[in-house]
């Protein structure tokens, strides 16, 4: 199979030396990653900065902002089997970022942001795309309910959710406890490693896949 995968924050350039981002480390992305081209998949790697190694056998593609992201997702999707969006993209970047250093001359200051592009809700509705495809949900508080929400929304085969408020997974943590939500069911995941849960979402996608090609 050919994979997909998001990773990682993405920065909005408020001026050239400032941004805004989020804290996603692209752990969890890297793993799919990595997971992917251990089993024997191909892999394309579409990532915000992130501090991590390149997994080994993985087409790698750096970006920075969401709209750098939208854009490599637009043009390999269609070269990809399954699409995992696993990246933190941020919600809102600056209208109109500075061409030169703001200098702090006020005391105050205001910045306007429009919302980025929803890359997710792009893929089969702008992409058309007719592979598995699976989105992130990383919530606080009624995680299932959220999660589900979000699978009709983006007409996603899979939606795996993690409830990030609990710090001793999800966000920067090597660790991970997920919910699987599928359109007839749920399916809560123990406690494991990244890597461990990257391999289970693998093995799905690869399921999920292998049905729909079938079905045809
Ligand atoms: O931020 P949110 O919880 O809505 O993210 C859910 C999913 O949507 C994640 O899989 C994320 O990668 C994806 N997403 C995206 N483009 C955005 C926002 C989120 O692809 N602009």
């Amino acid at each position: 199979m050919r994979f997909l995968i998001t990773a990682g924050p993405t920065r909005e350039a408020i001026d050239p030396v400032r941004y805004i981002s989020n804290k996603s480390s692209g752990k969890m992305g890297y793993a799919l990653a990595g997971a992917a081209a251990h089993e024997g998949h191909r892999a394309i790697l579409i990532s915000g900065p992130t501090a991590l190694d390149i997994p080994p056998g993985v087409d790698f593609l750096p970006v920075e902002s969401a709209q750098e992201m939208y854009e490599a997702v637009e043009r390999y999707i269609h070269q990809c089997d399954i699409a995992i969006l696993c990246a933190a993209v941020a919600d809102y970047r600056p209208i109109d970022p500075a061409k030169q250093k703001i200098k702090k001359n006020s005391d105050t200051m205001v910045i306007e942001l429009e919302k980025t592009p929803d890359i997710l809700g792009s893929v089969r509705d702008v992409f058309q795309f007719e592979g598995a495809l699976i989105g992130f949900a990383a919530e606080t508080n009624d995680v299932e309910v959220y999660a589900r929400g979000k699978l009709e929304r983006k007409k996603c085969d899979l939606i795996v959710a993690n409830d990030v408020s609990r710090h001793d997974i999800g966000f920067d943590s090597s660790q991970n406890e997920v919910t699987l939500i599928f359109p007839d069911r749920s399916e809560p995941l123990p406690k494991a490693s990244k890597e461990h849960i990257a391999l289970e979402i693998i093995e799905r996608a690869c399921i999920i896949q292998h049905n729909k090609t079938t079905k045809k």
